[in-house]
């Protein structure tokens, strides 16, 4: 870790290299859950201080239900031991494997954590460009004004790799892209770009926001799937996860409709896929044409590149120089990088780590969001 950060700062790795204590368990061993709360108030005693406990669980599905229920029978889902600091889990997905799963390690977790002590992580939430759509959104009046079925006609949202499966066969043949990309990072992003305006910024009013939309998404009928979707398979990957018969999908994509007043029929249209030429994930909004000018062919268009080289294309129409009237959209091209100075670029993890450590619980996905976009 450190050889990726050169100019690290040597006494605040010392420092913390001090402070870490490797305490391995046995997570079906009650003893060593007794043991992991025993550690945890020596540290508080020895520095005379509450703390703020996280506990970041990165596991697979089939022990989340046990360890989590663990940590609550043996007491480590309470406050400190002088009732002031907060205990808290924060978790990566999958979030279940389809609905009823979601649900049911839903309730699990909600026997020992209330909602407000949970941080499930999404980290397209936490990209910086990400947070930059809403921003974007409601203090530009030239496009909020814009952002409705009136003036929009599609909307393409993907997320497109040049990796593989990178050695997580198990994992992926299980899972595919629409449950592991669509599911969470797309239909967050979906939200965020197609959401009404929060009553504020705050956590609880863009998770209100949030939810209200992915409320209004229709869920596609079977008979319809054949046109609203799409699944593909990479050539290697039968023998990458070595199972000649495996029918999962390393490319997806879906048409959505967002059924409310402002989007009415504009088709939304989410994709992604491993072993693709190039990594790229974007947004693009194109706008309606000019109805004036039937012989226009193209359209005005806005481009969230979320990476790599963050930034926002806006497609514009002008007239190419010469003596005929002839049009060609041209790109206005915005780049963080040019604009802002490297280093004030944060890593999407830096970010969902120092706000699950501060309490902030805007850019992770409640339990109510986890089972709209299942529903979906
Ligand atoms: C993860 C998926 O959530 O996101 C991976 O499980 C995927 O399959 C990764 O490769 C992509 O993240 P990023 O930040 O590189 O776009």
């Amino acid at each position: 870790l450190v050889d990726d950060y050169p100019e690290y700062d040597e006494h605040a790795v010392e420092f913390l290299k001090e402070r870490f204590i490797v305490q391995t368990m046995d997570v079906n061993n009650g003893d060593d859950y007794s043991l992991l709360l025993q550690n945890l108030n020596k540290i508080e005693d020895d520095a005379g201080l509450c703390m703020n406990r996280l506990f970041y669980l990165s596991i697979p599905p089939q022990v989340f239900g046990l360890i989590v229920g663990n940590l609550g029978k043996f007491g480590l889902n309470k406050k400190c031991q002088h009732d002031k600091a907060e205990s808290r889990l924060l978790i990566e997905k999958p979030f279940g494997y389809d609905l009823e799963s979601a649900k049911k390690l839903i309730n699990e977790t909600s026997e020992y954590y209330d909602e407000n002590q949970i941080f499930r992580i999404d980290h397209y939430l936490a990209k910086e460009t990400v947070q930059n759509i809403l921003n974007f959104r409601f203090n530009n009046a030239i496009f909020e004004s814009l952002w409705d079925h009136f003036h929009i006609s599609l909307i393409e949202i993907y997320a497109t790799e040049t990796i593989g499966i990178e050695g997580r066969a198990n994992f992926y043949d299980k899972t595919g892209a629409l449950r592991d990309i669509i599911q969470s990072h797309l239909l967050q992003l979906m939200a965020i770009v197609t959401m009404e305006e929060p009553l504020s910024f705050s956590s609880v009013h863009i998770h209100h926001s949030k939810l209200a939309l992915l409320k209004y998404v229709k869920q596609i009928n079977a008979a319809d799937v054949d046109s609203s979707s799409l699944r593909g398979q990479y050539q290697t990957y039968k023998d990458e996860v070595k199972n000649p018969d495996t029918n999962t999908e390393t490319f997806a994509a879906i048409k959505l409709i967002i059924d409310n007043p402002r989007w009415e029929n504009v088709p939304i249209v989410l994709k992604t896929g491993k072993s693709l030429n190039e990594k790229k994930t974007a947004v693009t909004v194109l706008f309606k044409r000019n109805d004036r000018n039937e012989e226009m062919t193209q359209h005005n268009s806005l481009s969230f590149r979320i990476q790599p080289n963050e930034g926002i294309d806006i497609g514009i129409i002008v007239k190419k120089p010469g003596l005929d009237n002839e049009l060609e959209a041209v790109d206005m091209d915005f780049s963080y990088s040019r604009f802002f100075a490297a280093d004030t670029q944060r890593d999407a993890y830096e970010r969902v780590l120092v706000d699950a450590i501060r309490g902030d619980h805007a850019l992770f996905a409640t339990s109510e969001e986890v089972i709209a976009t299942w529903e979906i």
